[in-house]
């Protein structure tokens, strides 16, 4: 039999996945879930044969072009790809897959429990009871706004973009979106959605805006100080993407100025740092924060893990792995 490919996973993974690892290859497990710092990702990538790197990883060009000759497919277990510089890997012949589909909908529905968080107001009501602060109903107590009848606008018409507007459009929303390429006109009639060629004008006229585009050279700051200034000042902005794709540091200054009626964060740009000023307007219910779990389900997670093993398998096997991810300049 052939020697079975050493394969270095950089994070605990769900153990039904971890244990197939161990049956299929031989792998190298993160069982204490440290997270591994630069030089450890070098000291890893000196031995694979094959990597799975996660978010947490930032695999860039100079790591690449150290990684020892026997690295050849770094398949990365998530669908974002920023953490790892593709066009490099490509230049070394390394192939790069990721996990596409599998978190689509978990990280819809997280979007929409963000909007309806802001909007509704959940956080600061869920707090009320436990803080011991509630003294009955009151007709204007925790006031939040409608979102039936508003208007949404999409950054990015991918597959966690459409899988929201469905969502949304049985909550009562009207569906804007933005994308590099207009949808097939089938799908756009079947999501009812209206095409926005200019961001610039979606963001002016809509609601509350939801980031789902991926953090490419081309998103970095998509949503700068400029086009932020373009919202209304009763919008609601919603990130379960990247965070740099939005300005941050303009969004804070524009919700501490009142210009923006409230924010749902999933993702940071700094990632895991988070502003204190940030944390202060979270606690002043201004915004919400989570930490990164858009996709974020027992039942997902495992479904990254059954394609993170599906890419090596077929990449050991000699085929090309089925979610490769081509460099820009193909
Ligand atoms: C993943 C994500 O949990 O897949 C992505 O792009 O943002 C996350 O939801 C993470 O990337 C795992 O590496």
């Amino acid at each position: 039999m052939a020697k079975k490919p050493f394969v270095v996973v950089t994070r605990k993974l769900p153990e039904r996945i971890e244990t197939r690892m161990r049956e299929l290859f031989d792998a190298r497990l993160n069982i204490e879930d440290e997270v591994m710092g630069p030089a450890a990702l070098a000291a890893a990538m000196g031995e694979a044969e094959i990597l799975v790197p996660t978010v947490t990883d930032r695999v860039d060009a100079s790591l690449i072009e150290a990684a020892g000759p026997r690295l050849k497919l770094i398949a990365n277990f998530g669908t974002g790809v920023d953490n790892i510089d593709v066009d490099a890997a490509h230049r070394r012949g390394i192939v790069v897959s990721n996990t596409p589909g599998v978190l689509t909908e978990d990280t819809a529905d997280m979007t929409m429990a963000l909007i309806l968080a802001v909007a509704r107001r959940i956080v600061a009501g869920a707090n009320v009871i436990p803080a011991g602060e509630w003294n009955g109903w009151a007709p204007t107590f925790m006031l939040g706004s409608r979102i039936a009848g508003k208007r949404l606008g999409i950054v990015g018409m991918g597959r966690i973009g459409q899988a929201l507007a469905r969502r949304a459009g049985s909550f009562g929303l009207s569906i804007h979106y933005h994308n590099r390429r207009r949808l097939a006109a089938d799908i756009e009639e079947g999501l009812e959605a209206t095409y926005w060629d200019s961001l610039d004008q979606m963001l002016a006229r809509t609601d509350i805006v939801s980031v789902n585009c991926p953090h490419t050279p081309a998103t970095y700051h998509l949503l700068s100080a400029r086009r932020l200034k373009l919202l209304r000042p009763h919008a609601i902005l919603v990130n379960t993407a990247r965070g740099e794709i939005i300005d941050e540091g303009a969004l804070t200054r524009m919700l501490e100025a009142d210009e923006i009626s409230g924010a749902g964060l999933d993702v940071f740009e700094h990632e895991p740092a988070v502003s204190n000023k940030l944390v202060r307007l979270a606690k002043a219910g201004k915004v919400t924060l989570l930490p990164h779990m858009g996709s974020a389900t027992r039942e997902g997670r495992i479904e990254m893990g059954e394609r993170v093993l599906v890419n090596i398998r077929a990449f050991v096997d000699g085929h090309r792995p089925p979610d490769r991810v081509l460099p820009t300049m193909l």
